[in-house]
C-alpha cells in the first residue's frame, strides 16, 4: 500500500485572491442514529481509524462525534444526544447518511461570503471554536436536498496538516486511545487514500438546476456528462452530470432519474430518502485495487454482484481503447471487480451494497490508471445488477 497522496498537494502554488479555491476535503459528516456503534462497523468493515471523538466525556452535551480517518479521508459521524437535535431529526426522516461535504479554505467567513453573493442560501453563519493552541472557523451553505456545504479555515494546531500528523481535529477533541480495533487496521490496512468524487441524487429535471448551481456559486465546471443514451437498460434510466473544483480537488456527479419502463435507481434512493435529494455514494480511491477489495471482502463488506458473463467481453473492451489491464485477470474476476476504459487509460471500480438498512448511501473503491472517467463501460453491467438488487428488495 502507498502513501496518502491527494490531488490537493498541487495547490501550494495557488493564488490566494479567490475566496473559493479550495485546499482539501475538510470531512464529510455523516449524521447517523449512534455514532459509537457506527465508528465501529466503518472501523471494522473498511478499515478506518477510530481517531477522535467529542462526547459526554469530553464535555459535549448536545452531540456525540467520532472522527474516522484512512489516509486522507476523514469521516465524522455525529450523532444528536436529544429527540429535538438536528441530526436526530434527520436520522428520523432519511436514516443513516451524508450531512456535509465539507471543504477546507483560506478563510472560512470570506469564502461563505462570496458564496452568499453567488446566489447560495445559507445553512448557518460563520461561527468559531478556539482555544489557546488554534482556531476553526465554519460556515455554511445548503446545496441539493438535506446537504450542506461547510467552508473550514484552521489556524494553529487544528491546522490540517497538523490533523493529517495526528493533531486534534477541532477545540473539545480528544483523541481515542488503545482501541484494539486501530491496532488490528494499522497492520492490516484497506489501502483507501481519498475521497475521489461524490454522487448526489436529485429529482427528475433538477440536475440541470444544480449544474448551473455548481457553475455560479463555486465556480465548477462540467467534466462529463452522461444521458439515458449512456446509462439505461431495458427497465431503468438515469442521467448525470459531473461538475469538479477548479484544481479537480473534488468531482460532484449529479444524477436525476430518467424514464424507464420501472424504476429508476435515482427514484428508488429519492423515495427511501424522503423524496429528498442527497449523497448516493462516496468514491474512494486506492491505487492498488485488488488489494484493497480482497481486504475488504476478508472483512465481510458486501460488494455488488456483476454476472461471470461479464467477464468474456470486457478485456476485448479495453484493449479496443489501447490499453491492457496489468493486474491478473484471473483474480479481478474472483474478485468481481469492474474495468473500463476511456481513452486517457482504463480504471477498476467495485460498489458495495448499501451501508445502511435503506437502499441510500454506498461506497465505490476506484483505482485509476490513467483515466479520469466514471465507468460508463460498466453501467450497462451494473444496473443490472443493481435492478435484481431493487427487485429483491421489492422495489422495482
Ligand atoms: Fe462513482
Amino acid at each position: 500500500m502507498t502513501t496518502a497522496s491527494t490531488p490537493s498537494s498541487s495547490t501550494d502554488a495557488r493564488t490566494k485572491a479567490d475566496p473559493l479555491d479550495l485546499i482539501d476535503v475538510d470531512h464529510v459528516r455523516f449524521f447517523v442514529g449512534n455514532a459509537k456503534q457506527s465508528a465501529m462497523f466503518y472501523a471494522y468493515a473498511f478499515g478506518f481509524q477510530i481517531a477522535q471523538l467529542s462526547d459526554l466525556t469530553t464535555g459535549s452535551r448536545q452531540q456525540a462525534s467520532y472522527l474516522l480517518t484512512q489516509g486522507n479521508i476523514r469521516i465524522l459521524l455525529t450523532t444528536g444526544l436529544h429527540a429535538d437535535h438536528p441530526a436526530q431529526r434527520e436520522v428520523a426522516r432519511y436514516g443513516d447518511g451524508v450531512k456535509d461535504i465539507a471543504v477546507t479554505v483560506d478563510d472560512a467567513t470570506a469564502a461563505y461570503e462570496q458564496a452568499i453573493r453567488n446566489g447560495a442560501e445559507s445553512a448557518y453563519e460563520p461561527c468559531e471554536q478556539s482555544d489557546p493552541n488554534g482556531t476553526v472557523v465554519s460556515a455554511g451553505i445548503k446545496t441539493y436536498g438535506r446537504v450542506v456545504h461547510s467552508f473550514v479555515s484552521r489556524t494553529g494546531d487544528y491546522d490540517l496538516k497538523r490533523i493529517k500528523d495526528g493533531g486534534l481535529f477541532a477545540p473539545g477533541f480528544a483523541r481515542v486511545e488503545g482501541l484494539a480495533i486501530n491496532e488490528q487496521n494499522r497492520r492490516d490496512p484497506c489501502g483507501l487514500l481519498y475521497v475521489d468524487h461524490c454522487v448526489g441524487n436529485v429529482e427528475e429535471g433538477k440536475m440541470n438546476h444544480w449544474v448551473k448551481w455548481y457553475e455560479d456559486v463555486l465556480g465548477f465546471k462540467m467534466f462529463k456528462h452522461f444521458d439515458d443514451a449512456d446509462i439505461s437498460t431495458e427497465y431503468s434510466a438515469l442521467m448525470s452530470k459531473v461538475m469538479a473544483s477548479g484544481n479537480h480537488l473534488i468531482k460532484m456527479p449529479i444524477n436525476e432519474p430518467a424514464e424507464g419502463k420501472k424504476k429508476s435507481q435515482i427514484l428508488e434512493y429519492l423515495e427511501w430518502h424522503d423524496m429528498t435529494p442527497g449523497v448516493q455514494h462516496l468514491a474512494f480511491r486506492t491505487d492498488d485495487e485488488l488489494a484493497s477489495v480482497t481486504a475488504l471482502r476478508q472483512r465481510g463488506v458486501d460488494f455488488l454482484a456483476i454476472p461471470d458473463t461479464y467477464y468474456d467481453e470486457v478485456w476485448q473492451r479495453v484493449e479496443k481503447l489501447g490499453w491492457t489491464v496489468r493486474e491478473d485477470h484471473e483474480r479481478v474476476k474472483q474478485l468481481g471487480v469492474l474495468v473500463d476504459a476511456d481513452d486517457e487509460g482504463y480504471l477498476l471500480q467495485l460498489f458495495t451494497k448499501p451501508l445502511q438498512d435503506r437502499p441510500t448511501l454506498f461506497f465505490e473503491i476506484i483505482c485509476r490508471r490513467g483515466s479520469q472517467s466514471f465507468g460508463k463501460g460498466n453501467f450497462k453491467a451494473l444496473f443490472e445488477a443493481l435492478e435484481l438488487e431493487q427487485d429483491r428488495r421489492g422495489n422495482l
